[in-house]
């Protein structure tokens, strides 16, 4: 039996600007990824990891190229079954954390619930609030939390929807060392734990030698570092 890949994607090619003006980011690169692959992203700033991540998690398109997600065409999907796929297959964690104000921890987590229209799992929530150890703060609000402990809560948000793939885009950018290397066993616990595939861009040096595959972006060349071939 042949493995799908989770991602397969062909000649990606993905540039900004207009008329005379154009910046090529991803110059037709292919990859794959596989399930519970932990891929790191890495490359100088400015290079295009948050381009690649937000053209996996389908926040936008490739000029060309193709992107399989589970072994469907995504140039095939409408807007609508593209924003359904983002709610119910993938987790997002962010930089900055993307927490919303106005809502304490508990209903930032079941968010993802309540924009799939399900019903929220507060059960559930807790539980992955629990294994994210901040089930203390469960009636607090963003503002009342520090770094790491958003950091956090963005993780437990991240697997609500028991997503396949989890994209973290410099999740530990913006936490001291500690708090950062607490958000790495962090990540390392909910692949085992979960199951789950992890693809992330870092510029942090102990992050990106994790996982056991590596996608260096350089300015010529994209170079996959496969360490189980
Ligand atoms: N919406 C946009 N319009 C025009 N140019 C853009 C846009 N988004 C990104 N770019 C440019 O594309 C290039 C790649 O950006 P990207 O954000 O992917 O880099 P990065 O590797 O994530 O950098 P960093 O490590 O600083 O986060 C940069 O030169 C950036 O200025
Ligand atoms: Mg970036």
């Amino acid at each position: 039996m042949t493995e799908i890949s989770l991602i397969a994607a062909r000649n990606i090619y993905k540039s900004y600007g207009n008329g005379n003006n154009i910046l090529p980011v991803l110059k037709k690169i292919s990859f794959e990824i596989k399930e519970k692959d932990f891929v790191t992203v890495v490359g100088p700033s400015g290079i295009g990891k948050s381009t690649l991540l937000n053209i996996i998690g389908t926040l936008d398109k490739p000029d060309s190229g193709s992107i399989q997600f589970d072994g469907l065409d995504l140039s095939k999907f409408s807007d609508n079954q593209l924003s359904d796929l983002r709610l119910n297959m993938i987790g997002f964690i962010f930089q900055f954390h993307h927490l919303i104000p106005e809502f304490n921890v508990i209903d930032n987590v079941i968010m993802p619930n309540l924009i799939a229209e399900k019903k929220p799992n507060y059960s559930m929530a807790k539980d992955l609030l629990d294994h994210v150890q901040i089930v203390d703060k469960i009636n607090s609000f963003p503002s009342q939390l520090s770094g790491g402990e958003k950091a956090r809560v963005s993780v437990a948000r991240a697997l609500m929807n028991n997503p396949k793939i989890i994209l973290a885009d410099e999740p530990t950018g913006n936490l001291d060392a500690e708090n950062a290397e607490r958000l790495i066993d962090l990540l390392l616990k909910v692949r085992e734990e979960f199951d789950q595939t992890i693809v992330l861009s870092t510029h942090n040096k102990k992050l990106s030698k994790l996982g056991n595959k590596k996608f260096e972006i350089t300015k010529n060349q994209f170079k996959i570092r496969d360490r189980f071939k």
